[in-house]
């Protein structure tokens, strides 16, 4: 028995270091790294199990037509016929984290009320148990429907009793050969061994929310110890592994009373008969953090059996790759990743089809016309000097009233997994006329998203036209140095347009923005951050028809309030004393802020937190100017004053540790 076990732990082991090779260096140093391992005349070989003759299709690929039998009768795909996205879906009962998604009413509550009209799904197993699979799981998406009175979305839910393995076309491949390393899509197990056993006993887990408890489990043994509902501390379960049954107290008490008795980790047994749940602090107790791992299992009678008879009971943690669970088909018949569920809820799909709808919407506004400048083209952006090019701009500059960006970050591979873990800043600065006023200002800004390579997004800059004060200009694209590398496309659009971009979309003159005043940036946010700004006067020429404040701003860092990119700040803009221009991040910290921007191009199921509302960002996007019409505040051709400053709650930041920082581009803007 022994040996079986330290043969899983070497397995786990290779599996951890595999994958953490993976995050180091990307998909592509990956195929290198094996090749180098292997002897000469297997290095062909090697690189040859890659080609997609083998592997099926990638993503990116167009999907080939395709007919399944459903419960109903057939679902066929056709390439051009999609009105909108397709997800597919592979269940499994061995994952416990898919038994929860397929249980939990919040999560099949979601689909049927939060399904974006365009998008459809289908659903398959895995298993041999295709038929039942299948059944059960459209049983439970017509209770919810039939609970949340939205019949109609039954329609566009196809269920086959056809397990995948029999499937017999180009969708197995995708499973078996997209998979990820990812919770959402490997068999999560807990392993018990007993004297008198002949096998292991091994069943599915599922860990407690990822962002709630930080510990994870090591790869060692464990005791396993009866706790009872484990809602009290209890002596016996000092250096062991807790086993605890469901209810009478909240998870989070349960855990943290076993916490306190020193225990080592905790398994939460489902009572007969209910599903595995997803384990999660409920308000105020989220605040507390607690330090041992935590997994939600099934009531395994031979192990309840064997330590009520007072027999040790031996546990030990393994996660076994699995062929992927999701993957879609996006509106321009695409093969797609759909990323990383957070935790098991069908708002991850939901949120990714909604990004779709976005990218569509996106493809159509490419479409109108507008003079095109290509600055990157897949452009690899890494180190001090980021990308860089020189572009010339069209002739008749002056002929236009509005500049777009057109940006998208991608990956060195096709696949998520080949991207940048981490959420960066990403700015854009331009210098036209070297020796001018303007060189190296910030024309946009974004932040990247924690391993996906799927962002592209439009951002009106028409207020900075100003900037490109001369026909050929130079464009630095750059994140901080020691992120891995993106691949970076940006055009400049160019296109004339009734309303000078303006956001409130009124009816106006033609305007055109034809000088800015840049104004402040920022700092370290700590007491002294408003010390710094002294007002600045300026004088309106009688010739100008509005003046804009146009502001970039966004906050980071964590200080003992979690200052700036988890707190609430407010920026201000003072015009003549009285006029108070107040910008307030009143979403940074909430549990889905940033869910609420998929809709206008936030990368969902980020391989992260990327859901939480930042300070006026989020991950995956771009930073959206700020942009408030002050003409009325000033005194035309007179001397008028502004001044900035900065607060967390409405006061002058204070904190005691740790400052963060505010990164911003503030412009006044001259029309006429
Ligand atoms: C999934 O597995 C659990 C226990 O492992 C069982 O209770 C449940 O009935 C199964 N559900 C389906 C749909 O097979
Ligand atoms: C829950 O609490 C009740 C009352 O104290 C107790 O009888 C029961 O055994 C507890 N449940 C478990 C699983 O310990
Ligand atoms: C847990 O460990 C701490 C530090 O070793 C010790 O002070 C405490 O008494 C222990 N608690 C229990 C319930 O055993
Ligand atoms: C300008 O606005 C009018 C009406 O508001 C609209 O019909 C026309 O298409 C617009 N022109 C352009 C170039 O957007
Ligand atoms: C400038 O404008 C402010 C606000 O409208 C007004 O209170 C002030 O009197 C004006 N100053 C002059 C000199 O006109
Ligand atoms: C501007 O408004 C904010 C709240 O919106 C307030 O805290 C601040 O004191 C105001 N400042 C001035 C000078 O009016």
């Amino acid at each position: 028995m022994a040996s079986l076990r330290s043969r899983f732990s070497v397995l786990w082991l290779l599996f951890i270091v595999t994958a953490h090779v993976i995050n180091a260096v990307g998909r592509t140093k990956l195929i290198g790294d094996e090749a180098a391992c292997e002897s000469k005349d297997n290095m062909i070989s090697v690189r040859s199990v890659r080609t997609s003759a083998d592997t099926g299709p990638e993503p990116g690929d167009l999907a080939a037509a395709f007919t399944v039998r459903t419960l109903d009768g057939e679902f066929s795909y056709q390439p051009g016929a999609l009105r909108g996205p397709l997800i597919i879906h592979a269940f499994t009962n061995k994952s416990g984290f898919l038994e929860c998604l397929w249980s939990s009413e919040s999560s099949l509550s979601s689909l049927v009320q939060n399904l974006p009209d365009s998008a459809q799904v289908l659903f398959l197993s895995l298993d041999d148990s295709a038929v039942p699979d299948a059944l059960w799981m459209r049983e439970q998406l017509q209770r919810a429907a039939v609970q949340h009175r939205k019949k109609e979305v039954l329609s566009r839910l196809h269920f086959s009793p056809v397990p995948v393995f029999a499937l017999g076309n180009w969708i197995p491949a995708v499973f078996y050969y997209w998979s990820c390393t990812s919770r959402n899509c490997v068999l999560a197990q807990a392993v018990f061994t007993s004297e008198g056993w002949n096998m292991p006993v091994v069943i599915k887990r599922l860990d407690a929310r990822y962002d709630w408890l930080v510990a994870r489990w090591s790869q060692k043994s464990y005791r396993l110890m009866d706790a009872g509902d484990g809602c009290h501390p209890s002596p016996l379960v000092e250096g062991a592994v807790a086993w605890v049954s469901e209810g009478n107290c909240s998870f989070f008490t349960k855990v943290q009373s076993m916490a306190k008795s020193n225990a080592t980790g905790v398994l939460v047994y489902a009572l007969p008969g209910n599903p595995i749940q997803d384990m999660n602090c409920d308000g105020d107790e989220c605040d507390t953090p607690l330090s041992i791992p935590a997994a939600m299992v099934h009531l395994e009678p031979s192990v309840a059996e064997a330590l009520r008879s007072g027999q040790s009971v031996v546990v030990s943690l393994q996660n076994t790759p699995s062929p992927g669970f999701f993957f879609s088909i996006d509106q321009q018949g695409a093969l797609a990743e759909i990323g990383w569920f957070l935790y098991p809820s069908f708002s991850f799909i939901n949120w990714q089809a909604q990004w779709f709808d976005f990218y569509a919407d996106l493809q159509t506004k490419l479409q109108r016309p507008a003079k095109v400048v290509p600055v990157f083209d897949k452009v690899q952006m890494q180190g001090e000097k980021g990308a860089v090019a020189t572009v010339d701009l069209p002739l008749g500059l002056l002929d236009f009233n509005t500049l777009e960006l057109d940006a998208s970050l991608s990956c060195p591979g096709k696949r998520d997994l080949s991207c940048a873990q981490w959420d960066h800043t990403v700015q854009l600065f331009i210098c036209c006329d070297h020796l001018g006023p303007y060189c190296n200002m910030e024309l946009g800004r974004w932040i990247t998203a924690f391993r996906r390579g799927i962002g592209r997004w439009l951002t009106n800059v028409s207020p900075l036209l100003p900037l490109l004060d001369s026909n050929r200009c130079t464009l630095t694209m750059k994140t901080v140095p020691w992120a891995m590398p993106w691949i970076v496309s940006l055009n400049l659009r160019f296109s004339i347009s009734n309303q000078t971009g303006d956001i409130t979309g009124e009816d106006e003159e033609e305007l055109r923005p034809f000088r800015v005043m840049p104004l402040y940036s920022g700092g370290t946010f700590d007491k002294n951050y408003n010390k710094r700004y002294q007002p600045i006067k300026f004088l309106v020429q009688g010739s100008t028809k509005k003046v804009e404040l146009y502001a970039v701003i966004t906050a980071h860092g964590s200080d003992d309030n979690s200052c700036g990119e988890f707190c609430v700040t407010s920026h201000h803009f003072l015009f003549n004393t009285v006029f108070n221009n107040t910008l307030v991040f009143d979403s940074a910290g909430t549990p889905l802020g940033c869910t609420t921007r998929v809709k206008e191009g936030a990368v969902p199921n980020e391989h992260g937190t990327w859901l939480y509302g930042r300070g006026g960002w989020c991950d995956g996007l771009q930073v959206n100017p700020w942009r408030v019409d002050i003409t009325k505040q000033l005194n035309v051709s007179e001397s008028n004053t502004v001044l900035y400053f900065g607060l967390f709650e409405g006061k002058d930041p204070n904190p005691s540790k740790d400052p963060g920082y505010i990164i911003m581009s503030s412009f006044l803007v001259f029309y006429k």
